[in-house]
């Protein structure tokens, strides 16, 4: 069997032979299509990138129909069970599972760049009480490019890596830094004898003990969620990390960038407005009324549906079974009864059905995350943490990848055609 597509172009007549691999056209093929020799080719229309490959990646394999999440094969579920986040943002970058001495000099390097510049410290000072932890995370993640100018040479694999440490290391102190800004607390310097998620809890909550204990439970639990939420293929913010990049920015901007389309509600924001919708709800009685303003289109459930999944969200699933762990620590967190009867009426009710809306990953998280007594304004910031592990290592892939040129997409031109200048006052209301 050949493989390989014929199209006929009705307009000419004329058929077209273009190959097929992996299940996949190339775009450019269809150029060759053309109505007459003037024409400029035939092209695709994907807004939203519904059905186009922008690359090829060995990182994260995802098959939205049997709910399918796999780290460079590695199946997302045994990675939450037996492994620790930094072991997988090796395993991101790399693409194996490291040895013994190989994490050893991994964990010592992300640790040791844990440290932020002083005038780093000042900056985020700057900030306003009440700035968005998201703004001031944005801000202050393309501010490092400033202190890094080494970073720009892009080409050279060494000074790539000494970006990959920094930006693993530093993502947590600034993220504990926007909350700590907001609360008037002074800046808590890494502890790089802990875990890393063990240290971003010191750099959070330390107050005035000498020495902060982290709970294992609650370590633990947030090493699960940094793990599930590493990476997640050509993602929104991934796309943004790559789309910058491909215009050889520096990492910083770039990982800005990323950071920036992660902080909109339809991607990591939901985790954010998961809470404030359930905090809205308030009670299980309430439930019913909030779903059929949902279908009658008044807003969505957040926290539902997924471009890629349509069956379920692997990792909503691990979730929701961490929920229960860190219930067990903190006390049960009384809005999970409004989810849970928010969850179960609309998996039987026709509109979520057949439209395929499922839990996604933040319509959980936000639950663990309130009862671990972060601010609900942070929790996008949660996210973006464990994320840069997956931003970078698709940096790293692409700037190896030949194939990729600067990120420049086409368009269907449907203004005006060319028309003369009117003077202002010839011109009517
Ligand atoms: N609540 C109610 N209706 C929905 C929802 C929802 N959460 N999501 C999709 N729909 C409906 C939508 O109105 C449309 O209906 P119709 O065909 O009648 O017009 C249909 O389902 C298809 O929606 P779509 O917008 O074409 O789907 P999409 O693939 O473009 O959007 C999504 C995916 C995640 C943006 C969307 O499901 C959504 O807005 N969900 C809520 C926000 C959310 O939880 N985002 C987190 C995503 S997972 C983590 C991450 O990526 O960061």
């Amino acid at each position: 069997m050949s493989e390989t597509l014929t199209i006929k172009d009705n307009r000419t007549g004329k058929q077209y032979d273009l190959d097929i691999s992996h299940g996949i056209i190339r775009a450019i093929d269809l150029r060759q299509i053309k109505n007459n020799p003037d024409d400029f080719g035939l092209m695709a229309y994907d807004p939203g990138f519904d059905n186009t490959a922008s690359c090829k990646s060995a990182i994260t394999e995802l098959d939205g129909a049997r709910g399918i999440l796999r780290y460079r094969g590695y199946p997302i579920e045994q990675l939450a069970e037996k492994s620790t986040f930094l072991e997988v943002a090796y395993l991101l970058v790399h693409g194996e599972l490291p040895t013994k001495p190989q994490l050893t000099s991994w964990v010592h390097n992300v640790m040791y760049h844990t440290q932020l510049h002083e005038k780093t410290k000042k900056f985020m000072e700057g900030f306003h009480y009440d700035a968005h932890p998201m703004g001031m995370l944005v801000s202050t993640v393309g501010a490092l490019s400033t202190f890094y100018p080494d970073a720009r040479n892009v080409n050279d694999f060494e000074t790539r890596m000494l970006q990959v440490y920094r930006l693993i290391g530093k993502i947590a102190t600034i993220a504990s830094y926007t909350y700590r800004n907001g609360m008037g607390f002074p800046y808590v310097y890494p502890d790089a004898t802990l875990s890393y998620t063990g240290n971003f809890l010191n750099m959070m909550y330390r107050l005035s003990e000498p020495r902060y204990q982290p709970d294992p439970v609650l370590e633990h639990a947030l090493d699960v969620l940094f793990i599930l939420h590493a990476d997640h293929e050509q993602n929104c913010s991934t796309n943004a990390m790559r789309s910058i990049s491909s215009s050889m920015a520096d990492p910083y901007v770039s990982v800005a960038g990323a950071a920036a389309a992660l902080s909109g509600p339809l991607h990591g924001g939901a985790n954010e407005a998961v809470l404030r919708m359930l905090n809205e709800i308030g009670s299980v009685k309430h439930v019913p009324d909030y779903i059929k303003r949902v279908k009658a289109g008044e807003m969505r459930l957040m926290g539902f549906g997924h471009r890629v999944y349509k069956n379920y969200d692997p990792r909503a699933k691990i979730i929701k079974q961490t929920a229960y762990q860190v219930f067990e620590v903190t006390g049960k967190n009384p809005l999970i009864d409004v989810a849970l009867e928010l969850e179960r009426i609309a998996l039987e009710d026709g509109y979520f059905v057949d439209r395929k809306l499922y839990p996604n990953v933040d319509f959980y998280s936000g639950l663990i995350y309130e009862a671990m007594e972060f601010p609900t304004s942070i929790f996008t910031v949660l996210f973006a943490i464990p994320r840069t592990a997956g931003w970078v290592a698709q940096w790293m892939e692409q700037m190896v990848d030949g194939e990729q040129r600067i990120a420049r997409p086409r368009q269907e031109y449907v203004g005006s055609r060319q028309r003369d200048f009117v003077p202002l006052e010839e011109r009517s209301s």
